[in-house]
């Protein structure tokens, strides 16, 4: 195992990821024996406060939120945990906290940037500068994702922390990719002849992919207002679902096979927006986004997003893919739901037609299901619709890790194939970018939708329009 001694540093140590989702997630691999003793976490801060005083407010945290809290685990995990007080954006500090670092005597050094990308350039360069790169081990960088703002920033940044780190040495999140169901879709795809053999236009009608959140923007409406939710979630969660489902055959499930075929897919990816006429791109926003605080009180952000999109390539030609996601809606679930085609179907004295579905449920609910057809009992050939289903978080006995925890792990043992790549990302930017392009006054096209429902009825004509519909799955 290499996550042996090993020093994690985190910038933006006391924002809500590093308290909500990055200590509760080291603290249950901890728990788990997944962590060995020898490792550091320091957390960076402005706030004025000691590891004692930190150390205190995670305890707080994780008894809400960890079931399996424990004294005895805490304080043995939080002696791994340190808070330095610095400020990032002074080029000053830096030398501070490499003789902070340095004192811990390791030279395995991690650095994770939960900070706003802009950041990202200037606090690899003070790494550098400063020394803190410097070491016998490794020196590896994590970034959070929005990676960039658009196509520009995004390259902007790649510029310079590929140049500091190498592609090798980079984690960009995308914490779907963390999660179990996600990485659960090429084993379905691939290791069921069912599917594998029937996995294009010939079978396949429509693929449907959806994640819809309840809460609103909550206490975010400073980054969300300006981000909205093709950046927020289209351009990582949903593209990624996306290039998962639609990728080729990688040669091999290693870190780079499948990356290079989920890089084919996004370039190949089109969304023919016929905006004026709420074709093919939908844009919500939520009564009362504009009340949130830090929202601008006239903006035109988009918290609902809808889109029907092609894959250019011969296994996916004319098949479409639509794409939904969303804050303040009536439920939080994330699902694939696969639509077959009922060309080839028959009933013997019944000429109705009910299209078989492959359901894969990403949250919270996980796991996977097969729509078939069979006869109504009683009846002649009246058609029942049954689930042949399998739900693995229904199993007492097995819990999912979050997906930060695996992230995490990950990173220890300098796996990089659930991170994206820098072609992946860059790719799906240049998408995005010509999705903006299209509609560079969106106040013309944004629909309202009350909180606490589906989204705007524009995302229901989408694909009345072809025939369709949204699935809603048990
Ligand atoms: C984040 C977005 O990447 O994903 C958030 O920035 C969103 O706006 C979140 O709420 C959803 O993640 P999850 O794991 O709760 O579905």
């Amino acid at each position: 195992m290499e996550n042996q001694k090993v020093i994690f540093t985190i910038f933006g140590g006391t924002g809500d990821l590093t308290y909500y989702k990055l200590i509760p997630a080291f603290y249950q691999l901890f728990l788990g024996g997944r962590i060995l003793d020898d490792m550091t976490i320091i957390v960076l801060g402005r706030k004025n406060k000691d590891s004692a005083s930190y150390r205190e407010e995670v305890k707080e945290v994780l008894m809400k939120k960890v079931s399996n809290y424990n004294e005895n685990v805490f304080v043995a995990f939080s002696s791994k945990l340190h808070y330095y007080e610095m400020n990032f954006e002074k080029a000053e500090e830096y030398e501070g906290l490499n003789t902070f670092i340095d004192s811990k005597d390791c030279h395995n050094r991690i650095f994770y940037y939960a900070t706003a990308p802009t950041f990202f350039p200037f606090i690899s360069e003070q790494l550098k500068d400063k020394k803190l790169l410097d070491v016998k081990g490794y020196a590896r960088a994590v970034f959070e994702k929005p990676f960039g703002y658009d196509l520009e920033s995004a390259e902007k940044i790649n510029a310079t922390v590929s140049k500091i780190f190498g592609e090798d040495h980079i984690f960009r999140i995308d914490h779907y990719l963390g999660k179990e169901m996600i990485q659960n879709i090429n084993t379905v795809r691939f290791s069921n002849q069912i599917f594998s053999a029937i996995w294009n236009k010939d079978s396949i009608d429509n693929i449907q992919i959806t994640v819809k959140e309840k809460d609103g923007v909550k206490d975010r409406g400073g980054y969300y207002d300006k981000a909205g939710a093709l950046r927020d979630m289209v351009q990582n969660h949903l593209i990624q679902i996306l290039a998962l489902v639609a990728m080729e055959p990688p040669k091999n499930f290693n870190n780079n096979s499948a990356k290079e075929e989920k890089v084919k897919v996004i370039q190949n990816l089109s969304i023919q927006s016929e905006l004026e006429s709420h074709t093919n791109l939908i844009f919500g926003q939520y009564e009362g986004y504009r009340d949130e605080v830090k929202v601008d009180p006239d903006s035109n952000t988009e918290t609902f997003v809808a889109m029907k999109c092609f894959v250019n390539s011969k296994r996916w030609e004319g098949v479409p893919f639509y794409l939904k996601t969303g804050k303040a809606l009536d439920e939080s679930i994330a699902k694939i739901v696969i639509e077959f085609k009922t060309d080839g179907s028959s009933t013997p004295t019944n000429t109705e037609k009910i299209p078989n579905l492959l359901v894969i449920k990403i949250q919270p609910e996980e796991g996977v299901y097969i729509r078939i057809n069979t006869k109504e009992p009683r009846s002649e050939s009246k058609l029942m619709s049954v689930n042949l289903s399998y739900c693995q978080s229904c199993d007492i006995f097995y819990k999912s890790p979050d997906a930060y925890e695996r992230l995490l792990l990950d990173i220890l043992n300098g796996d990089t194939a659930m991170f994206t790549g820098w072609e992946e990302v860059k790719s799906a930017w240049e998408l995005i970018s010509e999705v903006v392009k299209k509609c560079p006054d969106k106040s013309k096209y944004l629909d309202t939708y009350s909180k606490g429902s589906d989204g705007p009825i524009s995302s229901h004509d989408m694909l009345k329009r072809d025939g369709r519909h949204w699935w809603r799955v048990d």
